[in-house]
């Protein structure tokens, strides 16, 4: 008799492949990008040192650096067939649509990047450069903001700003978005990666893959959780009310965003960084309720479940306070998310081992086939 093995729900604990990119130490709470600590990541480099380095598995040089930076800044230019595509999209989509659907067509313009074996660098930085643009070409017309100008001067975080809130922002701006950018990059096998994998894994191509990274992104159990963290800070509104809000929602078993992982068992680095930056920002606007607010939840959160904050629990209000609209938090997340799904996917084809779990069949094996006459209901 052949042993069964053991279904693993969700794939929990299962190690899928190696990988050099990403470690998480869950019970530490450390994050490592390619052998470098998220914490001095976060208060050294920028966004597009830490893609250079999920890209090519080392930091840059200064010259390295500076070409890249020229680089990306000189791909953020849309197709103008696709941009008549965004500017026909109806204005109440949802932003992630807009990407996902966007990024999926300007894999028709961009053939060279798209073919069997097209597998390059170039991609990965073409698809992290253009994401920003696709977002603000969108929402600019959503919001009736003049069309964006090319800026190629600005790096990928102010630029962000730029194209979203139409003004350049300071220097305290760009950098609390450079900071959530460099901690959004990478995350090993979460959903979306994972999902850019299985697709990468079929010698599908890298634009297909980060199609399916989206649509995984999208859903409120992952990159989705920050904008509901906002509708539960405007559903408490004072923090007199925390408590009840909270503790009705987990007697409802309700999940609280913000909470919880698979993979932390204590706090998420990248929260206590973020928890930081709510504050900072918050003083820098004079305006700290999100980040008051914020710790009381926590504090119920953590004394009624033993719960610890994620990355989605204070990056919606660093957002909401560098004027950024709640339905972009989640595409921002994938504007970083994508040099990780990209290095990933690069990986994965020096690497190629189809994707293809099995089941466990729980169904019927032995029904007699009845012909269509015969069944009754
Ligand atoms: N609020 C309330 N209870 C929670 C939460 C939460 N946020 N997270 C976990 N729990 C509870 C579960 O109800 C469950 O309780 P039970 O055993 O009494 O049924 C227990 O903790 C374990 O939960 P699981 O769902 O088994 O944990 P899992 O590892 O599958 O979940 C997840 C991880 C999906 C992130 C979960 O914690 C969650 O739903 N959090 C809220 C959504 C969120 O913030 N997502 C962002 C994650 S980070 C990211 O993707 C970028």
């Amino acid at each position: 008799m052949v042993a069964v093995p053991a279904v693993s729900r969700g794939l929990e604990d299962v190690v899928a492949l190696e990988s050099r990119i990403c470690f998480i130490d869950g019970v530490r709470g450390r994050l490592i990008y390619q052998g470098y600590d998220i914490r001095d990541l976060a208060a050294h480099s920028s966004f597009e040192e830490v893609a250079y380095l999920l890209w090519y598995g080392r930091l840059p040089t200064a010259p390295q650096l500076a070409e890249l930076r020229g680089r990306l800044g000189a791909l953020r230019a849309l197709p103008p067939e696709l941009v008549r595509q965004i500017d026909s999209m109806p204005v109440g989509s949802t932003p992630m649509d807009v990407l996902r659907t966007s990024v999926s067509a300007l894999a028709m313009f961009e053939p060279s990047e798209t073919g069997p074996g097209a597998s390059s660098i170039g991609g990965a930085q073409r698809l992290t450069a253009v994401i920003p643009t696709i977002l603000a070409t969108f929402h600019r017309r959503r919001a009736g903001l003049p069309p964006l100008r090319e800026r190629p001067d600005l790096s990928p975080a102010a630029y962000l700003l730029y194209a979203l809130v139409d003004r350049e922002p300071t220097e305290l701006e760009a950098r609390a978005m450079d900071v959530a950018l460099i901690l959004h990059a990478d995350h090993e096998l979460n959903a979306s990666t994972f999902a850019a994998r299985v697709t990468a894994s079929t010698l599908s191509d890298l634009y297909s893959a980060v199609t399916s990274a989206i649509g995984t992104l999208k859903g409120p159990l992952h990159g989705g959780a920050n904008e509901r963290v906002m509708e539960l800070l405007a559903a408490i509104g004072t923090p007199e009310l925390a408590e009840t809000v909270v503790k009705e929602r987990l007697a409802k078993h309700e999940r609280i965003m913000g909470f919880g992982h698979r993979v932390y068992k204590v706090e998420d680095p990248r929260a206590t960084i973020l928890r930081e930056w709510s504050k900072k920002i918050g003083e820098a606007k004079g305006n700290l309720r999100y980040y008051e607010l914020l710790r009381k939840v926590e504090e119920i959160v953590h004394r009624e479940k033993g719960l610890y904050p994620n990355v989605d629990l204070y990056s919606g209000s660093v957002y909401s306070l560098l004027g950024i609209s709640h339905d972009l938090f989640t595409p921002i997340f994938a504007a970083s998310r994508v040099s990780g799904w990209t290095a990933h996917v690069l990986e994965e084809y020096q690497d190629l081992r189809l994707i293809r779990p099995t089941a466990r069949y729980i169904g019927a094996t032995d029904l007699a086939y009845l012909p269509l006459a015969q069944r009754t209901g």
